[in-house]
């Protein structure tokens, strides 16, 4: 395909407001893919729902069988600026042609550097100065904040939150707390870490500082600054005031994690810009290469005291990812898609909330830009709902206990927005009609 073909083909597909679908959802191609992957991949991947994409454009997704889905989903919050924006495919095709590996642990990467610089410059610290440590993945990010606060402070003990998810290598699983299956059979768990309630002012004081563990012992609190996969949460005003006192009193890091909530989505950079207070450490992932794998762990430049060798991987940072990061960078600011994501989240949010006044079994609304969470009675209850949006061309996704979340990608239109609306009450409604 020549650029001005597949320009053509991305605007084509970008452009569409509304599902297009040829057969049943999921269709035979769909089935013959999925009786092959079960064949031969690993039982342990959390496969949602029989989708099987195979390209995009901005915020649809066609399947295997021809069939065109809009994606609330973007990939689980990962592809910030849509499907294959043509500006980070051609970052990405252009970096491929000319290196594709050269480790950053080892050598000097002008992109890799590069990207530091402008996530350094992005990091909500309050205009001090940052340094920034790459990754693949947001997982990976968190060990590396993991590590540095233990080294940063010489403390060994962490504290997350019930309800969390922080990815699953070992120290991050041990962090999440969202559901004991993320544990079962893995144990033993890294040692010193103890959880407390998301959003509760005493618990930590009351019971974990008093009658477990000395808060003089403790490197950093780590905490999702919008709780994600537990529920697509807010916390309750004035909670991070609360976290950031106690740290500071304490001399503990805050750790924010915004693997899932950072870059835009909240419709600012970060979601702790919202809560009014500045974190010690911040995760990044998901979406700051727009589909490429790269995390990133963004800390104040005095907390970066470990030494060389001290921590590194062979792939953290790719050129590829870097360059994918870049593009994402200057989309994000060169089409104003923060003020998009709160501009959308709204019509969004406006139009749920005037489903759930027609609809008795969603329970709730909640969320900011595009964060939304949607309360229904029970887990089955919020599956049949993903399942009947899904099978009517509309992708969303369950989180938490009983919720379905929508995370569409920052470019999402209100045209879009407002046929999602239209769908999503056509799936709530006929869930609610079986009973
Ligand atoms: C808040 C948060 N932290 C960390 C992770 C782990 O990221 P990854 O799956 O890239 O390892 C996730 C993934 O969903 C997440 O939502």
């Amino acid at each position: 395909m020549t650029v001005r073909e597949s320009q053509l083909a991305y605007e084509g597909l970008a452009s569409l407001d509304r599902p297009r679908l040829v057969t049943d959802v999921p269709g035979p191609e769909a089935l013959a893919r999925i009786e092959r992957d079960r064949r031969v991949t690993s039982p342990s991947l959390p496969r949602a729902y029989p989708f099987v994409p195979r390209r995009g454009a901005g915020s649809v997704v066609e399947d295997v069988d021809g069939n065109l889905f809009l994606d609330l989903n973007a990939g689980i919050a990962v592809t910030s600026t849509g499907h294959c924006h043509p500006r980070v495919v051609e970052a990405v095709q252009r970096q491929a042609s000319e290196l594709l590996h050269y480790s950053a642990s080892d050598f000097y990467l002008p992109v890799y550097a590069e990207v530091c610089e402008r996530l350094d410059a992005m990091a909500p610290f309050g205009g001090e100065p940052a340094r920034s440590f790459l990754t693949n993945s947001g997982t990976e990010a968190v060990e590396a904040a993991i590590k540095l606060a233990r080294y940063a402070t010489g403390r060994q003990y962490l504290i997350g939150f019930y309800q969390s998810f922080h990815g699953r290598s070992m120290g991050s699983v041990t962090l999440t707390a969202s559901k004991a299956h993320y544990r079962t059979n893995f144990g033993p768990m890294l040692p010193s870490i103890y959880h407390s309630f998301y959003g509760d002012f005493e618990y930590l004081e009351q019971v974990l500082f008093k009658r477990i563990v000395s808060p003089t012992e403790v490197a950093a609190i780590v905490v999702e600054t919008w709780l994600g996969e537990g529920g697509y949460l807010l916390p309750p005003e004035g909670w991070f005031g609360y976290l950031r006192r106690l740290c500071d009193e304490h001399g503990i890091l805050l750790v924010c994690d915004e693997v899932q909530s950072g870059m835009g989505r909240s419709g600012k950079t970060w979601a702790v810009e919202h809560e009014g207070v500045e974190p010690d450490i911040v995760t990044a992932g998901k979406g700051i290469a727009s589909g490429l794998p790269l995390g990133a762990m963004i800390a104040r430049d005095d907390l970066m005291v470990w030494t060389l060798g001290a921590h590194g991987p062979t792939y953290g940072g790719s050129q590829i990812s870097c360059a994918a990061a870049l593009a994402t960078f200057d989309v994000i600011q060169e089409e104003g898609l923060l003020a998009n994501a709160t501009k959308v989240g709204d019509v969004l949010l406006e139009g749920l909330r005037q489903i759930q006044s027609r609809h008795p079994i969603l329970l709730e609304v909640r969320g900011k830009a595009l964060w939304i969470g949607l309360q229904f009675p029970d887990h089955d209850v919020a599956t049949e709902v993903e399942l009947a949006a899904f099978r009517r061309g509309l992708l969303v996704l369950t989180c938490g206990d009983d919720a379905v979340r929508m995370s569409p990608a920052l470019v999402f239109r209100k045209d879009q927005a407002l046929a999602a609306l239209e769908i999503f009450e056509e799936a709530v409604a006929a869930v609610e009609a079986e009973g």
